[in-house]
């Protein structure tokens, strides 16, 4: 179903911030938002705030990246949304590298009744610590997520019985590792403990009472957290990996875009998500990724699929940083 489009109306910085406003809703990294809009008359342009980086858990800038690109395919699906077509330049200048991408309007489009779904989506998703029940991920589910994903070209291979076997290994080894590094231990408390930077940062009612029991184990963040997981063992569980053929910074941008295209559709699905990035954080443990993916290409994230457990309650809402810490408006139009 369409209406009819919206050519008329001329490319505002008023479209523009509500499409850095709707951003706000994306996932990221330990919920750093770690992002920042400059709103044009012409054009929105995002920037990677290092100020919420983690320079000891994500060294590379991997995950900033990943949840910068998330947060760009939110402004992306906000604009069509509201009926405009829209270009978006990944990198747009090589001299100043956090300068992630431009996004312009290029003139209307038809607002569909799925654009506006999947903006009811951007409201509704969130990261789901609970354990699922034993209701299986089908392939038709996973074959829409593969497609929606390879669209914006990454790639999403569901794992097999003994590859979650290997990743389980894998992700215990990062959390040795994570363990074993201070910064790593510093960072965590940081973003997750009670003294966590307003508006951002995980608060308990998102974290398990206790340690689920799971086939993979999930991030230990170091202090047991009011969300209820039961004793239930999560069998169903589907484990995907997002992969790509190039390891740079505009890779881990289009990752970030696949993780917010795959995860409103999963959601839309029914389906709870769960990302594991310690995995690809961790040098050796993303090595171990790799021989996992017959080193057809580079990790850039790990999901869990699966339905979650209807006993128990809806995790609480992560913060978001007020609108103007992540976005300034130019009044000037340059
Ligand atoms: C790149 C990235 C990596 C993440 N890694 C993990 C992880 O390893 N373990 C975890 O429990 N959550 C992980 N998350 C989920 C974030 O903690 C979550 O998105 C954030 O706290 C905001 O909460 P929300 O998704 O419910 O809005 C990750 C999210 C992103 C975008």
């Amino acid at each position: 179903m369409t209406t009819p489009t919206r050519e008329h109306r001329r490319p505002t910085a008023a479209a523009y911030a509500q499409a850095a406003e709707a951003a706000g809703h994306a996932p990221s990294i330990h919920n750093t938002q770690p992002w920042h809009w400059q709103i044009h008359p012409d054009r929105l342009d995002l920037y990677a705030d290092t100020t919420r980086a983690l320079p000891g858990t994500d060294p590379d800038e991997r995950m900033l990246l990943v949840s910068c690109g998330a947060a760009l395919h939110h402004a992306q699906v906000a604009l069509h949304a509201e009926g405009y077509d829209v270009a978006v330049r990944p990198l747009p200048d090589p001299g100043l590298p956090e300068h992630l991408a431009t996004v312009t309007i290029t003139g209307g489009t038809p607002v569909t009744a799925h654009a506006v779904r999947l903006v009811q989506a951007m409201q509704l998703r969130h990261t789901d610590r609970r354990p699922t029940v034993d209701v299986p991920v089908t392939a038709e589910q996973v074959d829409e997520l593969r497609r929606i994903a390879d669209a914006v070209g990454v790639h999403l291979h569901r794992l097999t019985p003994d590859q979650v076997t290997d990743l389980a290994v894998a992700v215990s080894h990062a959390e040795d590792a994570a363990a074993a590094e201070p910064a790593v231990l510093a960072e965590t408390h940081r973003w997750t403990g009670p003294g966590r930077p307003a508006g951002t940062g995980l608060p308990p009612e998102v974290i398990p009472d206790r340690r689920p029991e799971t086939d993979v184990g999930e991030r230990d963040f170091g202090a047991r957290g009011t969300l209820s997981v039961g004793g239930g063992h999560d069998k169903a569980s589907t484990y995907v990996v997002l992969f790509g053929t190039e390891d740079d910074r505009a890779a881990w941008l289009r990752a970030g875009q696949a993780l917010s295209a795959v995860w409103l559709h999963a959601t839309m699905q029914g389906l709870a998500v769960l990302p594991f990035s310690q995995v690809v954080e961790v040098d050796g443990t993303r090595v171990m990724m790799r021989r996992i993916l017959s080193n057809l290409g580079y990790p850039y994230l790990v999901l869990r699929l699966g339905v979650a457990d209807p006993e128990h309650a809806l995790p609480g809402h992560t913060p978001r940083l007020p609108f103007d810490a992540t976005a300034t408006i130019d009044q000037t139009g340059r």
